[in-house]
């Protein structure tokens, strides 16, 4: 099958991963991750990386936490992601804190053994082994520091003026072909992800792993970033031609988010609620080799087929 209908897809073919959709994501849920950083306690003065970073929206909110004194590295794949997160930081308060490198996060730019904490938003759901990426990552952390995995899971998502049936069937349908979408062509998705994360951290190798969730409850009247975030979301989640939907259920669903008329987020009844999770854990593994810091050609190539959709 042609891999085709993405949608926000960025230059390493990523879906929801156009840096538009992003920074429309993130302010659409600003208050919560602020909260989220909050609650994740940095040290004043600490060593962060910010592990795929993307437009580097996260970096007032971390270099706040950390204060003046503290350095953050932005790491990512996409140079598109990174180009813009590097114009961003211009004339920003905390622009001398921040460097953006372009690497892995299997592979960072770092010494091991050195970061106080690695932060990681929104990327778990890309990973096609999440446990040997988090386990990679392990070795970078300083004694006492700590990782903090943060993502979604669409498993909590509901809408309270859609029909069940519907919801369910849509849902069903993406949840199934994210199995099979893969040996399609398409780069790997788990939109499910959020509550596998502390599994995953402790088979990689953590300890003390702690789980926080989030619950994002929206009601009408919706601010335009959410309005917008929402109707992305719903396209999302049909994209790709939906081949486990049926045509009609398809329809319905579009025009609930797009049809101005029929729109539930015109409704005075509408509510949504989604729960994210954010998962933290120490490494305590004693290390027998010493990885190497990667030369920027020990990259894969930006349009490697581990990213691009064939
Ligand atoms: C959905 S975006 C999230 C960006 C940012 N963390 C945020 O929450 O706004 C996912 C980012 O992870 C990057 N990414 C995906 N897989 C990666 C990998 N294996 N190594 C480094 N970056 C990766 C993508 O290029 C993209 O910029």
């Amino acid at each position: 099958m042609a891999v085709n209908n993405l949608v926000h897809v960025n230059e390493c073919g990523l879906p929801l991963n156009a840096v538009e959709w992003l920074v429309t994501h993130h302010r659409s849920k600003a208050p919560e991750r602020e909260q989220m950083i909050r609650d994740l306690n940095f040290k004043r003065g600490s060593l962060v990386v910010d592990a795929g970073c993307g437009p580097g929206l996260w970096m007032p909110l971390i270099a706040r936490a950390i204060g003046p004194e503290g350095r953050i590295i932005g790491v990512d794949i996409s140079t598109e992601a990174l180009v813009t997160a590097q114009q961003r930081n211009t004339r920003k308060w905390y622009r001398r804190m921040v460097e953006y490198k372009r690497a892995m996060l299997e592979q960072l730019p770092i010494p091991p053994g050195t970061v106080d904490v690695i932060f990681s938003a929104n990327v778990s759901q890309y990973l096609p082994d999440p446990i040997s990426t988090f386990a990679a990552m392990g070795r970078y952390l300083s004694p006492g520091g700590f990782i903090a995995i943060k993502d979604i899971d669409f498993g909590t998502m509901r809408f309270h003026n859609i029909d069940t049936g519907l919801q369910a069937r849509v849902f069903q349908a993406r949840e199934r072909w994210e199995q099979q979408r893969v040996d399609e062509g398409y780069a790997f998705e788990d939109s499910w992800v959020g509550s596998k994360l502390a599994g995953y951290l402790r088979e990689a190798g953590y300890e003390d792993v702690h789980e926080r969730s989030h619950r994002i409850v929206r009601r009408y009247p919706l601010s335009k970033d959410l309005r917008s975030y929402l109707q992305g979301i719903a396209e999302w989640f049909v994209c790709e031609d939906a081949p486990l939907l049926g045509r009609d259920d398809l329809t319905s669903w579009l025009r609930c988010f797009l049809d101005e008329q029929h729109s539930i987020l015109n409704q005075d009844t509408f509510v949504s609620e989604e729960t994210e999770f954010i998962v933290t854990g120490t490494w305590r593994k004693m290390e027998l080799g010493t990885p190497q810091t990667p030369a920027e050609g020990a990259l894969p190539p930006l349009h490697s087929p581990l990213f691009l959709a064939r």
